[in-house]
């Protein structure tokens, strides 16, 4: 059977190749979804979840909704009184993603972008605790006056009574976008926001300090700040330049999805501004990558998407990590059972 034979495959063997079918399709046994609706149709036949509702885990007290992060009701019925510590969300952008305008990440009007960005930023306000970091992954399209980056940073002065500009965080990624013409679109932005004076735990890189040579007399010695350091190591600061995008060959990479975050990255505003038991907010979960690194650091998160489908692989991606150990599927398939006949 077709199944038992793909996997049967070495971790790092590459599926056989299917010569007629583009190259994401060749590599993964999932196609991005948002280009499949065929697809996407005998899939919801194997979601759990209907729209409107919530799947609690047993474990660890996570919850997964199908819900709109743009209505009040469902995000007062995901946090259902809890009081949010930390928000991290990574709504679409309103830009084209690798030329593609699909209907989960489609373009829409700037002023219909910011009627909806208005919703889930002020349902997100309204259930954060007393002391609170907010985090937004949101991007700027350079072939329309770098909507909606601004757009959505002067948005955000709406809150100014409860919510403070922290930080804004550049994320660089290894591959880009762009022509010989144009400098190469490697970046993602990541706004910080802070209600009351959360707590904030320094974090460190794996990339060594190698630049000597700023002296201070300490205690009438002459010491260079290599001596001086808490860490060999320097701190991400608001450039973060170590961190993979994801791709087919990584082991957390998810299948079907088509904008999925490093783990690394969420892990890191995890650890930084959160503590364990608490409770982290996610509108918009795709693969499950807050899900995931709220379960490995002893966060509870609550999380949703509009898509059944993508809170259907959040909660997979989960339950494959507790059985496995595994972040994903490199470029196996989540939805196993698809391929069952087939072939
Ligand atoms: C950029 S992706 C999030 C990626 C995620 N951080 C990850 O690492 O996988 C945006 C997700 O938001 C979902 N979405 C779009 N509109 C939504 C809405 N109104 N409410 C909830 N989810 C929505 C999409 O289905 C998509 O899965």
């Amino acid at each position: 059977m077709k199944q038992a034979r793909l996997f049967q495959l070495q971790e790092n063997e590459l599926p056989p190749a299917e010569t007629t079918k583009p190259q994401t399709t060749r590599r993964e046994r999932l196609p991005r979804l948002d280009k499949h609706p065929d697809l996407r149709q005998r899939l919801l036949a194997f979601c759990r979840l209907k729209a409107g509702e919530i799947w609690e885990d047993p474990v660890s007290g996570h919850r997964v909704g199908v819900l709109n992060a743009a209505r009040e009701e469902d995000v007062q019925r995901l946090t259902a009184g809890y009081r949010i510590a930390l928000a991290v969300n990574d709504p679409p952008y309103n830009i084209k993603v690798g030329n593609a305008n699909t209907q989960q990440l489609s373009k829409i009007d700037l002023k219909d972008y910011l009627v909806f960005s208005q919703k889930w930023v002020s349902h997100t306000v309204a259930v954060l605790a007393e002391h609170a970091h907010f985090y937004v992954w949101i991007g700027a399209d350079y072939r329309e006056d770098f909507q909606p980056l601004p757009d959505f940073i002067i948005l955000m002065r709406q809150w100014n009574a409860t919510l403070r500009s922290r930080n804004f965080i550049t994320v660089r990624n290894q591959r880009g976008f762009g022509t010989q013409k144009n400098w190469m679109w490697v970046r993602q932005e990541l706004l910080h926001y802070i209600k009351g004076n959360p707590p904030f735990h320094v974090v460190y890189t794996d990339i060594p300090k190698i630049l000597k040579g700023y002296y201070k007399t300490v205690g009438g010695k002459r010491t260079e700040n290599l001596e001086r350091s808490k860490s060999d190591t320097i701190r991400p600061g608001n450039v973060w330049v170590d961190i993979q995008q994801v791709f087919y060959r990584m082991e957390e990479n998810v299948p079907g999805c088509y904008a999925q975050k490093p783990l690394k990255a969420i892990l890191r505003i995890l650890e930084t501004s959160s503590q364990q038991d608490d409770i982290v907010l996610d509108l918009f979960a795709h693969s499950g990558t807050t899900l995931l690194a709220g379960e490995m650091l002893g966060r509870r998160v609550f999380t949703m998407d509009i898509d059944p489908i993508f809170a259907e692989i959040t909660i997979r991606r989960l339950e494959h990590y507790r059985r496995t150990g595994k972040t994903g599927w490199q470029w196996r398939n989540p939805f196993p059972e698809l391929e069952v006949g087939e072939g």
